[in-house]
């Protein structure tokens, strides 16, 4: 069985800053030492976006000290809080498709496809939002062609589906139909896995089903007629963990910071 450790939203900043009182690298390093230990047999992990809080080089800098000696190979997708062209500076040898943050790779069991749904264009009508622009669409239309009988897992920062967040839904994908149509068409796609909202979400959409993850950091809180998606909460920190089997996708969301080792787990003889 192959294991996908899934961690979205890490919001690092630079040194001693905090969100809400919490500090995102902090957060992150727990959250990747949480995920090692329990599952060291993971073979892929993959940060879905807002990698840091501003897109700032000296955030980019200290995310690279968090992750320099973390033993799983890793690939990185931009979300709205960062910045492309300072991303790439920081971690030259990311792969690239066209200039954008988007890749594709086998696993045993699937093929990974990940965009890059940051819109920095000074035509961006809704700041934060994101968009797939022709260029990185065309690539996803040639990538999932050239995926033609395999299982596709795709991963993606904004949700191209509405979540019911009036606020978040606001700042979503803005051509997520255009996405889905695509999607639909192949039919090749097994699961999506989205970031942005930063809470536990799980859901369909004609033949799409996708997960979102909470953040290790900051939360969303379930306030769903808010027009603020920038209220936050300190609930405990999350990642994914995707247990992949021929033909199965089986999505876990484990709240580290409150996580009982199984040791220590206590017997009820009635439980089923
Ligand atoms: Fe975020
Ligand atoms: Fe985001």
């Amino acid at each position: 069985m192959g294991k996908l450790l899934v961690i979205t939203d890490l919001h690092v900043q630079a040194q001693g800053e905090t969100i809400i009182g919490i500090d995102p690298a902090a957060r992150l390093r727990a959250a990747l030492g949480h995920a090692l230990a329990t599952h060291p047999d993971t073979t892929n992990l993959i940060l879905t976006g807002d990698l840091t809080h501003h897109g700032d080089p000296a955030e980019y800098a200290e995310l690279k000290r968090i992750l320099a000696d973390y033993p799983v190979p890793t690939t990185y997708l931009v979300g709205n809080h960062d910045d492309r062209e300072n991303f790439i500076a920081a971690f030259p040898d990311t792969p690239l498709a066209n200039g954008f943050v988007q890749t594709s790779f086998d696993l045993d069991t699937h093929r990974v496809i990940t965009l890059d749904s940051l819109d920095q264009s000074s035509t961006n009508p809704i700041p934060h939002s994101g968009f797939l622009c022709g260029t990185r669409l065309d690539w996803l239309d040639a990538q999932l062609d050239a995926a033609k009988g395999r299982d596709v897992l795709l991963f993606i920062h904004h949700p191209p589906v509405g979540i019911g967040f009036d606020a978040m839904d606001l700042i979503g994908l803005r051509n997520g139909d255009t996405l889905r149509a695509m999607i639909e068409r192949h039919g090749n796609v097994k699961h999506l896995i989205a970031g942005h909202v930063h809470r536990t979400i799980s859901g369909s959409i004609g033949t799409l089903s996708f997960s979102i993850f909470k953040s290790p950091c900051h939360q969303m809180p379930m306030i769903e007629r808010s027009r603020d998606s920038s209220l936050s909460t300190n609930e405990p920190g999350a990642y994914g963990i995707l247990f992949l089997r021929k033909g199965q996708v089986v999505v876990h969301s484990e709240d580290f910071e409150i996580a009982v080792d199984g040791s220590a787990a206590q017997h009820d003889p009635y439980s089923g």
